[in-house]
C-alpha cells in the first residue's frame, strides 16, 4: 500500500544513524509483532499499522528531552498524505500515551490499537532481543555493566527514571522485568512469558559467571 510505503522510506530516512537498539529494525520487529496481535485481537488495521511505523520517529531522549517533536512530524506527514483526521488523532494518541516512562500519566480506558502497539513494543524490549537492546544503550550511555554495591531504584519518577545513570543489570529490575505483567493482549502475554523466562535465565548465569561459582 502507497501510505504503508511512503510511512517506512520517512521512519527509515529519520532513523537513520540512531543507536541500534532504536532503529528502523526495532520499528520492523515492532510492526511485524504488530501485525501478528492485530490478526489474533482485532482492531483498525491502519490504525495499528501507523503507529507502530511512527512511535519512535522522535524518541525525546534522543532530542533532548523534546516531547512535542513526534506529534509535529507525524501530524504534517500524515496531513501531507491527505489521511482522515481521525485516523491522524488516533494514531498521535497512541504515540503520546504508549510509552512506558508515561505509564502513570495515561489515561485508564485505552483503545485496542494502543495496547496491541504498546504489547508490541514491550515485547521487543523482553527476550534475547530485549537483553541485546539493553547492553546497547547501555553502552552508548557509557553506563556500568553491573555493580554490586549499586541498587536498583524501583517506581522511580518519570523525571528520575530519564536520568537514571545506573547500571545495565538495574535496568532489568527498574523496567524489563515488569513488562511481563503490564501487557494487555492474550497473545502478547503468552509471547511474553518465554521471554520473560529467558531473561531470568539469563541473569542466573550472568551472576553465576560474575561470581565465579559453579
Ligand atoms: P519507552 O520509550 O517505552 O519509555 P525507554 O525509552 O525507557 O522506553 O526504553 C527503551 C529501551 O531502551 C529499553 O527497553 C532498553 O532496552 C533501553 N534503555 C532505556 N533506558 C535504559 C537504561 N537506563 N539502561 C539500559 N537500557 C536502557
Ligand atoms: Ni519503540
Amino acid at each position: 500500500m502507497e501510505l504503508i510505503n511512503k510511512t517506512i522510506e520517512l521512519v527509515k530516512q529519520k532513523l537513520e544513524g540512531t543507536e541500534s537498539g532504536h532503529d528502523w529494525f526495532h520499528i520492523e520487529r515492532v510492526w511485524k509483532l504488530s501485525l501478528h496481535i492485530h490478526e489474533k485481537e482485532g482492531g483498525d488495521k491502519l490504525v495499528i499499522e501507523l503507529a507502530a511505523l511512527l512511535h519512535d520517529i522522535a524518541d525525546p531522549k534522543f532530542h533532548n528531552g523534546d516531547e512535542t517533536l513526534a506529534t509535529k512530524i507525524v501530524t504534517e506527514f500524515l496531513t501531507d498524505q491527505k489521511v482522515d483526521s481521525k485516523i491522524i488523532a488516533k494514531v498521535i494518541f497512541i504515540i503520546e500515551n504508549m510509552s512506558f516512562k508515561n505509564r502513570n500519566d495515561a489515561p485508564k480506558d485505552l483503545p485496542l490499537e494502543l495496547k496491541i502497539v504498546q504489547d508490541a513494543d514491550r515485547l521487543d524490549a523482553i527476550g534475547a532481543i530485549g537483553i541485546a537492546r539493553t547492553f546497547n544503550f547501555g553502552g552508548y550511555k557509557n553506563n556500568l555493566m553491573y555493580h554490586p554495591d549499586i541498587e536498583p531504584k524501583l517506581n522511580q519518577s518519570k523525571e528520575d527514571y530519564k536520568k537514571s545513570n545506573g547500571t545495565t543489570i538495574n535496568h532489568f529490575y527498574e523496567k524489563l522485568l515488569l513488562l511481563k505483567d503490564l501487557l494487555n493482549t492474550k497473545t502478547a502475554k503468552e509471547i511474553g512469558e518465554e521471554r520473560h523466562q529467558f531473561m531470568l535465565q539469563f541473569l542466573d548465569q550472568f551472576y553465576r559467571e560474575w561470581n565465579v561459582t559453579f
